[in-house]
């Protein structure tokens, strides 16, 4: 049981602790969300971005460009990031932790018929498709359109958005593909924090408690932390765990001395 913290009989990974407001998990969200239910722990708003649905991940061609953009699709292989993941499980659960649906959720084009089926035809939500368009995209169009936009569907059912200006009321945003977050946070989907940071300014209030089950390198907290929201994040892969942790306790000056200790029993 190496490197295991038994916490309220339940064995996790690892837990890191910044005080009792911000607690990430270096886990399978589906223990941790188990875990979550059955304290009836309930989240204010859920932030997330789960592994997308790629079905081809094969640019072809001898360019140079074509090269350079087949490096960053083998690294999604490389850390599973292309399959989907289990839909039905994990969102049954998400649903759970909320007393009113309130959530942003990342995806690629494949997935939207899936969100929207779950979401708005079976649960009744209202919805909104945010957009990502990137300025810079891989100029790869060869009898398709170019992957230039990645959605973020948000979904509520008695959920709060309420922008204070035009600007954060636009369901478009347009920025360069992040390649200076990617090298720095050792990320492939890390997302830009200004787009996160939008979301958290419009769909929740300060105190309130924000949830990232699919954390990766920590965007959705260290934006939570910022805007005086609670945050509860979750990584599978210690790698990622790590890099998340440690962005979120560097750009939030917090005592590094805290973690991986209070939760601990
Ligand atoms: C698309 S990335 C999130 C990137 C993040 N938005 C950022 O800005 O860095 C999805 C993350 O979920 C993690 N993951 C995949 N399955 C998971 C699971 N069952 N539980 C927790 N994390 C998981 C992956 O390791 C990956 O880091």
């Amino acid at each position: 049981m190496k490197n295991k913290i038994i916490k309220n009989n339940k064995t996790f990974n690892s837990i890191g602790a910044f005080s009792n407001n911000h607690i990430l998990y270096n886990d399978d969200c589906n223990n941790v969300m188990d875990e979550m239910i059955s304290k009836n722990i309930k989240v204010d708003l859920i932030i997330t971005d789960p592994p997308y649905d790629i079905k081809n991940t094969k640019t072809g061609g001898e360019s140079y460009l074509n090269k350079s953009f087949q490096k960053s699709q083998d690294e999604l292989t490389k850390f599973n990031l292309t399959k989907g993941f289990d839909y039905e499980t994990i969102l049954n659960k998400m649903v759970k932790l909320q007393d009113k649906i309130n959530m942003y959720i990342w995806c690629n084009k494949s997935q939207i018929p899936f969100y929207l089926d779950y979401f708005v035809i079976k649960m009744g939500c209202n919805f909104d498709i945010i957009k990502w368009v990137k300025t810079n995209p891989m100029p790869t169009y060869h009898n398709k359109y170019m992957t230039d936009t990645e959605y973020c569907i948000y979904v509520r059912k008695g959920g709060y958005c309420n922008p204070e200006n035009y600007q954060d009321g636009s369901t478009l945003f347009q920025a360069p593909i992040n390649t200076k977050d990617k090298k720095l946070y050792k990320h492939p989907t890390i997302k830009p924090e200004n787009i996160i940071d939008r979301l958290v300014r419009n769909s929740s209030k300060e105190n309130e408690t924000i949830f990232d089950p699919f954390m990766g390198s920590g965007t959705t907290g260290v934006s939570a932390l910022k805007h005086n929201r609670k945050f509860i994040g979750v990584e599978l892969l210690k790698e990622f765990y790590n890099i998340s942790k440690n962005r979120i306790v560097n750009s939030n000056n917090l005592d590094y001395k805290s973690l991986d200790t209070k939760l601990v029993s």
